[in-house]
């Protein structure tokens, strides 16, 4: 019955939804109301009020960006590089923890990810939509993180300046002209501004990269999500604020991330 509400509703994968549906609901009624909301076009993780990402479930509230699964892949390259070089007079490598900033953190699944991932963690995340914020706020304080509610950089601490380890932003980068191309679930469900970069996708990229060096630490890195068709015009941003810029992709992903690294200071063993 579930299956075939489902299925005539278009959805692809409905034995797998009518699963989750029915381990969620707390009741018939629920059910009916949740497969209902689903039938009617909502997202799936909306309807559950959660999705998996890298693992573990993250809260996700009507209204708010839903983790893609391609963005694990920027987490592995932030997680694999988030090692805090030691600082001339600090504290040691192994003792002090790394500095995470995720900007445009959406849910804040890719700062939680990366705190599950990692051992040590200062995690700052920041989305300038109160919606955001309010989620973000559920997933990253239960990993002990801190949730900033603004523009880009404008709410962080003026004492994170230069201590950035590693700063990770998924902001918008689908072009203005396509995100009527998108599917459906989000162009509806999805607000405009998690989705929309401008007229070639990288305004909000832009501004990101722009700003992002005198936050790194000496040896820290920015690792920006992109497509592969704008990662040379990204590259390329990256290179003219004098970080060092290298191009990481999968194919099992379909994702593209950028890299910025920030020079170890000369003569320091990070
Ligand atoms: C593509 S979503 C990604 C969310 C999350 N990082 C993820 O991967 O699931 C982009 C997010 O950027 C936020 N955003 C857009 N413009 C912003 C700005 N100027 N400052 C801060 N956040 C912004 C949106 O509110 C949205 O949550």
């Amino acid at each position: 019955m579930v299956i075939t509400r489902l299925r005539v509703a278009g959805c692809v994968f409905a034995e797998d939804e009518a699963r989750l549906l029915i381990s969620a609901a707390r009741t018939p009624a629920d059910l009916a109301a949740m497969v209902d909301r689903r039938a009617a076009g909502l997202p799936l993780e909306h309807v559950l009020g959660w999705a998996e990402f890298c693992g573990p479930r993250i809260a996700v509230d009507p209204g708010v960006f839903v983790p893609r699964r391609r963005t694990e892949f920027l987490v592995r390259q932030a997680a694999a590089l988030a090692r805090p070089a030691p600082r001339p007079g600090g504290q040691s490598l192994a003792r002090r923890r790394a500095v995470v900033v995720d900007l445009c953190c959406g849910s804040g699944a890719v700062g939680a990810a990366l705190v599950a991932a990692l051992d040590r963690v200062d995690l700052h995340a920041a989305d300038i939509d109160p919606a955001a914020v309010r989620c973000a706020r559920r997933n990253v304080a239960a990993a002990g993180g801190q949730v900033y509610e603004g523009d880009l950089y404008e709410p962080l601490a003026a004492a994170l300046r230069g201590r950035v380890d590693v700063l990770v932003a998924n902001a918008p980068y689908v072009p203005t002209e396509a995100v009527g191309l998108l599917p459906r679930e989000a162009r509806l469900h999805e607000p405009r501004v998690a989705l929309d970069g401008g007229a070639d996708g990288l305004d909000v990229l832009r501004r990101v990269i722009a700003a992002a060096p005198p936050w790194l630490a000496p040896g820290g890195y920015l690792l920006v999500e992109t497509s592969e068709r704008q990662a040379p015009q990204t590259v390329e941003t990256v290179a003219r604020t004098g970080l060092i810029p290298r191009v990481a992709g999968s194919d099992e992903l379909d994702a593209t991330v950028v890299i910025g690294a920030r020079p170890a200071l000369q003569g320091g063993p990070g």
